[in-house]
């Protein structure tokens, strides 16, 4: 392996064993830059846990995880089916060994599955989604876009992509959005945003609020709207990995009427 992949460096910052040396060796030199990066990675996964819980509490039964990622602690379908059992969930990654992980530790479970489909090809990626019989595209979904679409270049249209999925799905529907931003420390977001472009050639935009609340055009976004990550409904101190002003990641989450 030549090339880092987010999903095994973002693996390793978790302190998974799901990756290769080049991808620890990237992570490290991320590391090097912002040395709290674990810190947020823990807190995004602390994020979408809470979303989960929330959007089940909501009523949701069935969640299309999109950029799900490798498998680790807290996953969707283990939050989401310890809160009600038959609740179905489809992850749907590009990265290979993310899929496959994911179709490892769900053997078994009637109720989840994993495909390798591209964001960037909504169209298609929701064909696949229906095919495996898992999401129904005329009951309300939940759908999680958690730490993928700041891997989406401008001219790869995330506004027009998340778009797309609005449309797919009927109201009662929700969306749960984490982003990498330089709204909090910009200089820290320029250097990482450098790095990822320049040395791991993963091209990561860290984009301003504006941008990422304009995400939520067409949804209507659910208290506390959109907020550094840690301040999205926090539940307990266990969720506060990164202190007020800190965070490089903001999160929301929308709901279609
Ligand atoms: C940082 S990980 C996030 C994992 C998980 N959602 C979380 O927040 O814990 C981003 C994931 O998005 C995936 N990804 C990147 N570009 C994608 C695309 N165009 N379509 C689908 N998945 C993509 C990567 O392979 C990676 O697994």
């Amino acid at each position: 392996m030549t090339q880092a992949s987010p999903a095994r460096m973002y693996d390793a910052l978790l302190g998974g064993s799901h990756n290769f040396e080049v991808d620890r060796f990237a992570a490290e030199a991320g590391k090097k830059l912002v040395p709290d990066l674990p810190r947020l990675a823990l807190s995004n996964r602390a994020f979408l846990r809470r979303a989960v819980r929330f959007l089940a509490d909501q009523g949701i039964r069935q969640f299309l995880d999109i950029g799900s990622g490798i498998p680790t602690a807290g996953n969707v379908h283990e939050v989401a089916q310890s809160f009600d059992p038959g609740i179905r969930v489809l992850y749907v990654d590009i990265d290979p060994v993310a899929v496959t992980h994911a179709r490892t530790i769900l053997v078994g479970n009637e109720q989840a599955d994993a495909i390798q489909a591209d964001l960037r090809k909504p169209d298609e990626l929701l064909v696949r989604a229906a095919d495996t019989g898992l999401i129904d595209f005329t009951e309300p979904v939940g759908l999680l876009l958690v730490a993928v679409l700041h891997l989406l270049q401008d001219d790869e249209r995330p506004a027009e992509t998340v778009a797309a999925l609005r449309e797919a799905v009927p109201p009662g529907s929700y969306v749960a959005i984490s982003h990498l931003t330089s709204a909090q420390r910009p200089e820290d977001a320029a250097r990482l945003g450098d790095h990822s472009a320049n040395e791991s050639h993963v091209g990561i935009r860290f984009r301003d609020r504006a941008s990422i609340t304009a995400l939520f055009t067409g949804w209507e976004l659910v208290e506390p709207g959109v907020v550094e990550l840690p301040q999205w409904r926090p539940e307990s101190e266990r969720d506060l990995h990164e202190s007020p002003g800190r965070s490089l990641g903001l999160a929301g989450v929308g709901y279609r009427v």
